[in-house]
């Protein structure tokens, strides 16, 4: 089974390193918050409750397949605010059964933009070497101090021309992480036999050569 999963907080650099990943080994990937964020976006925009959890399995089941794939492509969910409602509605177990079967539908049979089938599956998330794909040969959990990251988002929503304070986007990524760390459904852990990468010192060239390296060798 050729599955690579990432895990790890946000601006840890995961989608960086997934979607490099994917591209250099004919992987099929998946960004599985982009689901979350999708959910928490649709939610916010019809004037719904976020925490309301017959809403957000409503708007789960309504995702057919090809909008799941096509989320991870959607610039409008990348704000903090549909991050932090994302950390809410992936609270709610009822929703992440939803999307679970999904996440294993795409790992078991992934395929490429073109529609023909790929080598492998990369997914990254919070729970995809945990409880997604616990049987995936390659898992990494990516970690980075939360100042670092927090340098990191606000620098790329300046980038994107959005008018930001540091402290907020610091504080925001706190309550975040405890949130995805302390919820009693799947919340955020390294798998035992995971590989553990701070890249806090490291750059996304860093990061790629040590996991090339490390997949090369798992996976032929
Ligand atoms: O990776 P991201 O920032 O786009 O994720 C948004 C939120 O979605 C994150 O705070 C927690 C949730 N999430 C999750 O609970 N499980 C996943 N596999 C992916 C994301």
């Amino acid at each position: 089974m050729n599955i690579i999963a990432i895990d790890g907080s946000s601006a840890t650099g995961k989608g960086t390193l997934g979607k490099r990943l994917a591209q250099a080994i004919d992987f099929s990937y998946l960004d599985t918050g982009a689901l979350y964020r999708g959910i928490a976006y649709e939610i916010i925009n019809n004037g719904g409750d976020i925490h309301d959890e017959a809403t957000a399995v409503s708007v789960a089941k309504g995702l057919s397949g090809a909008k799941m794939m096509a989320l991870q492509n959607e610039s409008v969910i990348r704000t903090e605010e549909y991050g932090r409602g994302a950390s809410f509605v992936a609270a709610i177990p009822a929703v992440r059964q939803v999307l679970l079967d999904f996440q294993r539908r795409f790992s078991e049979n992934p395929v490429m933009a073109d529609g023909t089938p790929a080598k492998g599956a990369i997914l990254d998330g919070r729970d995809i070497g945990t409880v997604v794909c616990p049987e995936a040969p390659v898992k990494l959990f990516l970690t980075a101090r939360p100042e670092i990251r927090a340098e990191r988002r606000f620098k790329e929503l300046q980038l994107k021309g959005l008018c930001v304070i540091y402290e907020d986007v610091l504080s925001d990524i706190q309550s975040r992480d405890k949130r995805d760390k302390e919820r009693t459904t799947s919340p955020l852990k390294p798998a035992e036999d995971a590989l553990i990468l701070d890249t806090s010192d490291l750059t996304a060239d860093d990061v790629y050569a040590q996991v090339i390296r490390y997949v090369n060798e798992r996976i032929k």
